[in-house]
């Protein structure tokens, strides 16, 4: 048992002056299986804490559903955080940003037009009591004082970047407080005076946000937290990516210059990212600032532990700047090892066309739903309608494309839609026969107003002025693909992969292993390695592997599902011997 507390000048952790080394490590983010190494590598840098967000949309997928197992088992991950002799910083949100889906609210609150989040409407706040309470039945009995790793939890997330209402962040810390939870309480926000002031309440020890200009931040966030430690609660050490731009790094050695001159002037830290993980399966979030930016599949924020969790200059660079203020231990993470490289022949598929009856029900509709009219999360979904004009047309979606549409006439492609690229029209060779819309959400916007807005094709479809009606509708449901035997038929003579088609391989490995699957040729699509859904891939870039996590291989033979919805210059598959995040700004 420990006593965690807020003194005049530090934290303190059973009477003494306790400087908070933290490493953010999102458990949704990294395999089950390696959370141990990675916590491990933390404690080797020099790290005391691991900081974890909590996703509300994953642990509550519909409402009421609750999950809290395998990869969304926050206990164990804490329970192994303290079997490493390190403490815990648990950040529930509800809202985490954290580049995630829908900045980890789940969709279905948004489908409620009385519910208004963020603020204290009582619809919202209901759905987040229950959200909070299931959470802190995990974090309660793990707190330092009850013999746990737990010393602090966060209220919200950079809420004066969004908002002002104190009675919603009351409304949290009473809810939080009522679920036994006894440690400090902390608020987050980028320190401008402004954001400082609405995103706190007194009572609770305000952090910051930045990754530069460490003097000048502490000097506005002293303003506003006068007593007490000075804590960066994210301090930027790398950045996220999106599609279609360029990797972005950050110096490891000016990186390190600026946690130094946060050490130096007493602040406690959380490495943010100190091991950034990969956004698996379709749970990427999205900026849109004017412009849709869709986050990579990566998630490697240029962290001092690489995406498949190896040391990078970073590490050694922070490690060394630690070794200045605190025990470090000796001994030090492994190096990033060649992956095993080989190259395969992809099989040609069934169009996903054909095998729709496997992945999901289909439903009748007059006028066209959005993805949340259809209950639908994440992902894609297929929409049919029969046209009869006689004459070529113009197809024109009322609103927005969100967020990628692939359009067909007759099972024939006709072209793409692109909401990055504020497409909205595309011309038909005619406005006859089975138009299909093959739709992608590409991950929901995580940052700003544009949370929680519905996907699909916004304000319907009119061609030559006509509104298109009576559609059949069918999302697709993407766990069901590794079950359907039907994706691994061989289409017969096919010599190429266009889309949307599934395409397969076997492979053979020696013992499992991490390994960097090169998507270099192909078009835009997702993957599965023996059943567990990798996540997009996109030639845009920047980013050219995908990480194969060695617990989802197997010594023998393994498999790579496909689906392909635009075309493969080269239907191999290469799993090339190290990672390539693609080309960097200089
Ligand atoms: C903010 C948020 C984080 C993350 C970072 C950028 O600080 O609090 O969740 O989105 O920005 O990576």
């Amino acid at each position: 048992m420990s006593r965690f507390v807020i003194g005049p000048t530090d934290f303190e952790l059973d009477g003494h002056p306790f400087r908070i080394l933290a490493g953010a490590l999102h458990y949704f983010r990294v395999h089950p299986e390696l959370w141990a190494d990675r916590i491990r590598s933390a404690r080797l840098m020099g790290l005391n804490t691991i900081e974890t967000y909590v996703p509300w949309n994953l642990h509550e997928p519909r409402r009421g559903e609750w999950v809290a197992d395998g990869g969304l088992d926050l206990g164990r991950f804490l329970d192994l955080v303290a079997a490493a002799g390190m403490q815990a910083i648990v950040r529930p949100g509800p809202y985490i940003c954290a580049e995630f889906d829908n900045g980890g609210l789940p969709a279905w609150l948004f489908r409620d037009p009385e519910v208004g989040v963020r603020r204290s409407e009582p619809h919202y706040l209901a759905a987040v009591t229950s959200y909070l309470r299931r959470v802190y039945e995990i974090v309660a009995p793990r707190q330092v004082d009850r013999g746990g790793p737990v010393i602090l939890v966060q209220i919200e997330n950079e809420y004066g970047a969004y908002g002002s209402d104190k009675d919603y962040l009351r409304a949290l810390v009473e809810t939080t407080r009522a679920s036994g939870i006894t440690v400090p309480l902390n608020t987050i926000d980028q320190p401008t005076p402004q954001m400082l002031a609405d995103g706190s309440l007194p009572g609770l020890h305000l952090t910051g946000s930045f990754g530069s200009r460490t003097t000048e931040r502490l000097a506005t966030l002293r303003e506003f937290q006068p007593t007490g430690p000075l804590m960066c609660m994210e301090f930027w050490c790398g950045w996220f990516d999106d599609w279609g731009s360029h990797h972005h790094t950050t110096d490891a050695s000016a990186s390190a210059a600026e946690l130094d001159a946060l050490l130096a002037a007493g602040g406690s830290v959380n490495v943010y990212m100190f091991h950034g993980g990969t956004n698996f399966g379709l749970t990427n979030g999205a900026n849109d600032k004017g412009r849709y930016a869709p986050i990579t599949t990566s998630y490697d924020y240029d962290a001092p532990l690489d995406e498949s969790g190896y040391p990078t200059e970073k590490y050694f660079a922070f490690r060394e700047v630690i070794a200045r203020y605190a025990e470090v231990p000796a001994e030090v993470p492994e190096g990033r090892p060649d992956a095993p490289e080989l190259t395969v022949a992809l099989r040609p598929g069934p169009s996903l066309l054909d095998v729709l009856d496997g992945l999901g029900e289909a439903s009748a509709h007059l006028d066209l739903p959005t993805f949340d009219d259809l209950g639908h999360d994440r992902g894609f979904a297929v929409f049919d309608a029969r046209l009869d004009g006689s004459r070529p047309g113009t197809l024109v979606v009322g609103d927005e494309v969100r967020d990628r549409a692939w359009v067909l006439l007759d099972g024939e492609p006709v072209g793409v839609l692109a909401r990055d690229a504020h497409e909205r029209a595309i011309a038909l060779p005619r406005a006859s026969g089975d138009l299909t819309l093959v739709v992608e959400d590409q991950g929901r916007v995580n940052y700003g107003t544009r949370i929680g807005e519905h996907k699909g094709l916004i304000g319907g479809i009119a061609v030559d002025g006509e509104p298109v009606r009576g559609w059949t509708v069918r999302p697709l449901d993407l766990d069901r693909v590794p079950g359907l035997e039907l994706v691994r038929t061989e289409e017969s003579g096919a010599t190429s992969v266009s889309g949307p088609r599934f395409a397969t391989a076997g492979f053979t490995l020696e013992a499992p292993a991490d390994l960097y699957l090169d998507t270099t040729g192909w078009g835009k699509g997702v993957v599965w390695v023996n059943g567990f859904l990798l996540g997009r891939y996109w030639r845009r870039g920047p980013q050219r592997t995908l990480v194969v996590p060695g617990p989802v291989t197997r010594a023998g033979s393994n498999e790579l599902v496909v689906l392909e919805f635009e075309a493969m210059a080269d239907a191999s598959a290469r799993f090339a011997a190290q990672p390539d995040l693609g080309h960097t700004e200089v």
